[in-house]
């Protein structure tokens, strides 16, 4: 038998389940999937000095979202996953890859491919895109980067399936020391700034 307070009881146990699945629980879907940005607006502005991004192994990694670096250092120390929306990686001054939010891009896993154009006022994007932007020494991103094994989420560094590029760790480590941006933290010697006019004379003068 159910007493009348046990049945009064249920009832309302039974009104709050309703009413917790009519409104509550739309509200936390629906904060649930506003926590991740639907969309990244990326200008010159968001790119700064190499060096004071951090750096792992050979690479240097910022996130464009406060509080997101975390993640993003937590995948580049491990060396594989996949990188969380508004993570940053170069490797040098003006080549860089901005994750979109998931289904952004499928092709290039959510990536954007940037060269940019650094001076010691700051950042101007030359060119940016997906799967077609050409880099100054002719070769494209996306092509390159596309064959890096699916566990590396695109990123090259070294053993992971992608061509070579025509830079040694010495000379991408000189470029990061005197990114243009970063005033005149580094003194370049004679025979590496005779290095830097050699690659800048080997590149096209304008692609
Ligand atoms: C010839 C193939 C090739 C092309 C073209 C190319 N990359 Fe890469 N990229 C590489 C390789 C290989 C590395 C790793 C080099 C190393 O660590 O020594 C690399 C490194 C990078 C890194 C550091 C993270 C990583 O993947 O190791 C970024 C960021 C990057 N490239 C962006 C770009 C962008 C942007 C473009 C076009 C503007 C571009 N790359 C064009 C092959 C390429």
């Amino acid at each position: 038998m159910i007493s009348p307070r046990h049945l009064f009881h249920r009832v309302r146990f039974t009104k709050l389940i309703l009413i917790a699945i009519l409104f509550v629980l739309p509200i936390s879907v629906s904060q649930a999937s506003d926590s991740a940005p639907k969309q990244l607006d990326i200008s010159d502005t968001d790119f700064r000095c190499m060096l004071d991004m951090t750096p792992v192994r050979g690479f240097y990694v910022d996130n464009l979202i406060d509080g997101k670096l975390e993640e993003t250092m937590a995948i580049a120390k491990a060396e594989q996953g996949i990188y969380p929306v508004g993570s940053v990686v170069q490797l040098v001054p003006t080549e860089v890859m901005v994750k979109h939010p998931k289904g952004f891009n499928p092709a290039t896993k959510d990536w954007e491919f940037f060269e940019l154009n650094v001076a010691d006022n700051g950042t101007e994007i030359h060119k940016r895109g997906f799967v077609d932007v050409v880099n100054r020494f002719g070769g494209n991103c996306f092509a390159c980067h596309v064959k890096a094994k699916p566990e590396f989420d695109m990123i090259c560094e070294t053993g992971h399936g992608c061509d070579p590029i025509p830079l040694t760790p010495q000379i991408t480590q000189l470029l990061q020391k005197t990114d243009a941006r970063c005033g005149s933290r580094y003194t370049p010697t004679a025979e590496e700034l005779e290095l830097l006019k050699k690659l800048r004379a080997s590149l096209s003068a304008d692609s």
